[in-house]
């Protein structure tokens, strides 16, 4: 059966999702999109990897339960897919799997007993029951990897832990192992003759050589001592299962391995094997590990493993929550609409490398591809049939004797226009079935180019003023609109909102979504037909406006050094309750005080600042300003307890030192503030723990 079957990895329950997630879901989302729409029945899946010793730990830290937990950051997850668009009631994921669902303790279960109960390829079996060795830091409860310890100054001394720059104890532990060490030769045979088993061919090859560097035995067990919140080992509940085996086995659970009723819901028959779209950072769990498991289970092997780069920052930067230099959803989501983000990430980074992220990078592109590019050639050409010709689709046709003069203006004939757009269909098609994203939207932005000059050289304005060159006219206007039909058929994986809105001003019925470009024929659109009501489809985002509004959020990557107006208050992501997780150490760095506003004024050329004095219970009041001035009036401010952070570093804005900053929730689209403050008497000065 025709069937596709894509996943990206499922994500830790732990912390809010970032671009980096986002930009797999993307991914995955324009894949199946594409794939739908050419008939093929697909199934696309995302979720979130709940279980394990990290998990345990965040839930400890904000005093909730695990399950709370994975609870709370699957309800963020959920929000942010479907603000952006992905989730299935927008068209997007079919599954969203979780595995502390039932189904798939089942179904992991089923595996593990599976492969306890197999030989590996040199006869041994392919579980067995050892010790495992190594570095433990007893503060983080957890063994160290290489780099996540301190070698020695003195050599044999043991390593110390980053975090708690303690030395390490060395520890050994019962348990079991998946002897991946006997899988060497078959995993080098799957590599060697399925060229395409893992993308992109660089990735293989470092592939290739980690398994001919020979493979060491897995550790697929802690005790249940160690690390309880997990799926016990069958037959052994004093042992919890890694957490890799357990996360890895939810591709074939969601779709119903070891568990009837959901193979009857979906279909691991019809279904697997599965295209697994991983970032680099996790390519050996998944084109190494999965593989062997599923040798060892003699289950089918995926059927592809693809591998993108890294988002880095503008200075080349990794991304990361302790750098700081992450994106933010809710930031990235406020001034940019969902395709803008997409066309965005798919066109800058190459398959396979890694991309540079910048939000003014992302602002230029939207502005020349999509507001100056193919936005301003629908919206020409809708402009031009509305005025030239009455909100009806031209005949396109140029009679005979009419043809030099056609050409002379400049007018590709038919064929060679109709010619001109399938070869670019056929690239499109063939680098977005490649991965090549960026490749395949230079293909259909080609057209774009070929269609503007072809305006440009035939100025309609001017063949509008002869009643001779009616014909040419309507031409030039047909071969527009219709190269535009087949762009926006085209381009609907990539732009789900805006083909769709670019497709009803062309006055078309149903949704590009629902037409199959390969079966796409050059003369289709209608002569006669009424064009819809003309709109710009992606306005110009005003550069220097957006960067301020972001700047006035988070620090923009691009110059972390740039003076940003104070946080005044949190934002959205804040408000869902989760940031990076923190130490209590690093809490215990904010001086969080109470105070009372003795005086409030607005000042003047600043629109949102409120320039206020607080009593702290100090020498002297702090002036803090704070960006309130919209939605608080002075006056009703005095006398008001706020939360003010005390030990933030001075900082000068509009020439006026501000001592601190005025503590708020935010909500709403515009971020609105509600300044935090108290119900009960509390003194001036008082400290929040
Ligand atoms: N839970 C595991 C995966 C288990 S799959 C069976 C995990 N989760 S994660 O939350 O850390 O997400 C990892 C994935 O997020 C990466 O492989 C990649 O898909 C995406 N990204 C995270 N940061 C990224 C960038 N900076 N850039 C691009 N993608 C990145 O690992």
């Amino acid at each position: 059966m025709n069937t596709f079957y894509v996943t990206t990895p499922i994500y830790y329950a732990n912390s809010l999702p970032h671009l980096g997630h986002l930009y797999t879901m993307i991914v995955g989302d324009t894949l199946a999109r594409s794939k739908r729409q050419r008939g093929v029945e697909t199934y696309f899946l995302t979720g979130t990897d709940e279980h394990g010793i990290n998990i345990e730990r965040a839930a400890q830290q904000n005093g909730r339960t695990p399950q709370e937990q994975a609870d709370y950051v699957v309800s963020y997850f959920k929000e942010m897919t479907s603000k952006f668009g992905l989730d299935t009631a927008h068209g997007g994921y079919d599954v969203f799997m979780r595995t502390t669902e039932p189904f798939h303790a089942e179904g992991v279960s089923e595996l593990w007993r599976k492969i306890a109960k197999s030989k590996t390829p040199k006869g041994n079996d392919a579980i067995y029951k050892g010790h495992y060795e190594g570095w433990f830091c007893a503060p983080c409860a957890e063994y160290k990897t290489e780099d996540e310890y301190q070698k020695p100054k003195v050599e044999g001394d043991p390593p110390l832990c980053l975090i708690h720059e303690r030395p390490l104890d060395r520890v050994s532990e019962e348990s079991y192992f998946f002897r991946l060490s006997d899988y060497d030769k078959a995993l080098l045979s799957v590599l060697e003759s399925r060229p395409d088993f893992v993308r992109p061919e660089s990735r293989r090859n470092e592939v290739t050589s980690f398994v001919r560097g020979g493979l060491q035995d897995l550790s697929v067990s802690r005790l249940k001592s160690s690390v309880s919140w997990g799926i016990p080992v069958p037959d052994d509940p004093s042992h919890t299962m890694y957490v890799w085996f357990d996360a890895l086995t939810n591709y074939i659970t969601a779709i119903g391995y070891g568990n009837k009723e959901r193979e009857q819901a979906v279909g691991f028959e019809k279904f697997w094997p599965a295209m697994h779209l991983v970032g680099k950072d996790i390519l050996r769990f998944h084109a190494v590990y999965w593989p062997a498991f599923l040798l060892a289970a003699d289950i089918e092997l995926p059927r592809a493993v693809v591998a993108h780069g890294m988002w880095v920052d503008p200075a080349g930067r990794k991304m990361s929550k302790t750098l700081g230099n992450v994106i933010e959803l809710d930031v990235l989501h406020k001034p940019f609409p969902i395709d803008v983000i997409r066309y965005f990430v798919l066109r800058e980074m190459v398959f396979g490398q890694d991309g540079r992220f910048g939000y003014e990078a992302l602002i230029d592109r939207a502005n020349s591809d999509l507001a100056s590019g193919l936005g301003n050639l629908s919206s020409r050409t809708l402009t031009m049939i509305a005025r030239y010709g009455d909100s009806r689709i031209p005949s396109g046709v140029i009679p005979e004797e009419k043809l030099l003069l056609a050409k002379r203006a400049g007018v590709d004939t038919d064929e060679t226009i109709a010619g001109f757009v399938e070869h670019a269909r056929n690239q499109f098609l063939e680098h977005l079935d490649n991965l090549a994203f960026s490749r395949a939207l230079e293909a259909a932005w080609s057209v774009v180019a070929r269609v503007d000059k072809m305006i440009t050289d035939a100025k309609p304005w001017d063949l509008a003023k002869d009643e001779n060159q009616r014909q040419t006219l309507g031409a030039v206007l047909y071969r527009a609109a219709e190269s535009l039909r087949w762009l926006t058929v085209l381009l609907h994986p990539v732009l789900p909102e805006s083909s769709q809105a670019m497709w009803k001003q062309l006055g078309l019925s149903g949704s590009p979504g629902q037409v199959n470009p390969s079966s796409l024929k050059w003369g289709e659109l209608k002569e006669g037909a009424a064009i819809g009501d003309v709109q710009p489809v992606f306005p110009r985002i005003d550069k220097a406006k957006v960067m301020a509004e972001i700047t006035g959020e988070k620090d923009v990557p691009a110059k972390p050094a740039e003076p940003s107006p104070p946080q005044e208050h949190a934002t959205q992501a804040d408000a869902v309750g989760i940031t990076s997780f923190i130490e209590i150490d690093d809490f215990a760095k904010v001086d969080l005080r109470v105070g009372q506003v003795l005086s409030a004024e607005r000042i003047p050329k600043a629109d949102k600042l409120l320039l206020l004095k607080v009593d702290l219970a100090e020498e002297q009041p702090r002036q803090v300003l704070a960006g309130i001035a919209q939605y608080y009036e002075p006056e009703k401010l005095i006398g008001r307890k706020v939360v003010i952070v005390a030990n933030l570093k001075p900082r000068k804005l509009r020439g006026l030192e501000s001592q601190g900053m005025v503590v708020a929730a935010s909500y709403g689209e515009e971020g609105r503030p509600v300044l935090a403050t108290f119900t009960e008497d509390v003194p001036n000065g008082a400290r929040l723990k």
